[in-house]
């Protein structure tokens, strides 16, 4: 047998409805919201994360599935929605035709880490993007729908968490502020931080070695940098969630392990899930499509990660049973069984039938497996007046009814 490739799973019948469920609720969330849905291409020009997503993030250094295809252009399954949907913003000028860019997608994503519950290689993300808006009432916005998604769902126990990792203007004195404060530790750091302390010493945040944490944990916090610009803005959006009744935290060291992001981040986090616990992720780039050869507009965005939703959802959600079974007794009986089959369908029955030709007895025990509500018996003496009988299973009731009444009664019965 030749399993599944490590990390990525299928979506058995039985799971996938859950898997319904929450890309539905997505759908209906970010519609009410005013998003509407773009898809983009699984795979992408490596570059575009590289300038996008950022060289020094662990996802581009370490995660993606990258390679060089066939025509010697090196491409990569994408590890994140957020470049490519910038990369389709700006290639079909979409705030030319969409007054307001709200865009979403959902769709799966690629990462090279280590699998565990929650973390997987192939794994699924509805992304949510804004383009050109600036003002902080859209970060609160994106924040509060993000949350009631998360509750529309019924996942109780979150925790929210917000920073702001300030701008291109007050990053500078950060970052020269977290090497000071390092110091004489700095060499005491894992080879990762030693890297990041010279490409982007703001990833220092991202470390997650355990000895680690104590000097990471005394560092000073981008907050304390703001320039007053970012400081309003971010004290703007509190005020919002507030206004919202939407419990919050700050996090200093929410940083986000991505490049891109100015001012707002954001996560919110399940207290069910064991160390994978972050639902969701987000915040503000008001760089990024500039950078990757658009105009200088401003974005903000989340991913939530449907696998993480699923397993913290709370209750079962099943699969639809069937309408009816159909089940033909008798040779003579399987053509008209079938023929009605069809009809049944076209008037938008679920319907299951019996192909094997199996002993009446044989069908009815399968028609209770499916959990069919009503079986239709075609065949006998019924078949020539014109009738089918119709049992219906959870009462253990059944009559005869004129063939051409069947759809009314079953309708009538559901
Ligand atoms: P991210 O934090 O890398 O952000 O991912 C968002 C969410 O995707 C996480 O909170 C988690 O639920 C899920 N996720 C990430 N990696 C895995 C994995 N290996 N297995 C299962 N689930 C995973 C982004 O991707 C940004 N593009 C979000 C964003 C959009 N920021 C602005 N706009």
């Amino acid at each position: 047998m030749i399993a599944a490739v490590r990390g990525t799973r299928d979506i058995l019948p039985g799971a996938v409805e859950r898997w319904r469920h929450v890309e539905a609720v997505a759908r209906r969330i970010c519609e009410r919201y005013g998003y509407v849905e773009l898809r983009t291409p699984i795979i992408e020009r490596e570059e575009l994360f590289a300038k996008g997503t950022g060289e020094s993030t662990d996802i581009v250094q370490k995660e993606m599935y990258a390679f060089t295809d066939k025509g010697g252009e090196r491409v990569t399954l994408r590890p994140e929605a957020t470049p490519g949907i910038v990369r389709a913003f700006v290639e079909h000028a979409l705030e030319q035709s969409l007054p307001v860019p709200k865009l979403y997608t959902l769709g799966p994503m690629f990462r090279y880490e280590r699998p565990q519950k929650g973390r997987y290689r192939q794994f699924h993300q509805l992304n949510v993007e804004v383009f050109g808006v600036t003002d902080p009432s859209l970060d609160a916005e994106v924040v509060e729908m993000a949350c009631s998604f998360v509750r529309a769902l019924g996942i109780g126990r979150t925790e929210l968490l917000i920073n702001s990792v300030g701008c291109p203007a007050c990053r500078p004195a950060f970052s020269e502020a977290l090497l000071k404060a390092l110091g004489d530790d700095l060499p005491k750091l894992c080879g990762d931080c030693q890297r990041r302390a010279t490409a982007n010493p703001l990833r220092i945040f991202d470390c997650k070695v355990p000895a680690d944490q104590p000097i990471i944990d005394a560092l000073p916090h981008p907050v304390e940098f703001l320039c007053d610009a970012c400081g309003e803005h971010f004290d703007a959006v509190q005020r919002y969630l507030r206004a919202y009744g939407q419990p919050f935290q700050v996090s200093h060291r929410l940083v986000r392990g991505l490049d891109y992001y100015t001012r707002t981040t954001f996560e919110v986090l399940a207290s069910n899930l064991g160390a994978q616990n972050a639902l969701l992720g987000g915040g503000r780039y008001d760089g990024l499509v500039k950078k990757l050869g658009g105009p200088d507009r401003a974005g903000i965005g989340f991913a939530a990660g449907l696998e993480r939703l699923v397993l913290a959802l709370p209750e079962a959600v099943s699969a639809p049973v069937p309408d009816v079974f159909v089940a033909a007794i008798g040779d003579e009986a399987r053509e008209a069984a079938f023929v009605l089959a069809r009809l049944l369908r076209a008037e938008g029955l679920r319907t299951l039938v019996d192909y094997e030709a199996r002993s009446a007895k044989a069908q009815f025990k399968r028609a209770n497996r499916t959990g069919a509500r009503h079986v239709v018996i075609v065949g006998g003496d019924e078949l020539a007046r014109g009738e089918v009988t119709v049992k219906t299973m959870a009462t253990g009731e059944q009559h005869a009814v004129l063939r051409a009444k069947v759809v009314e009664v079953l309708r009538s019965a559901s």
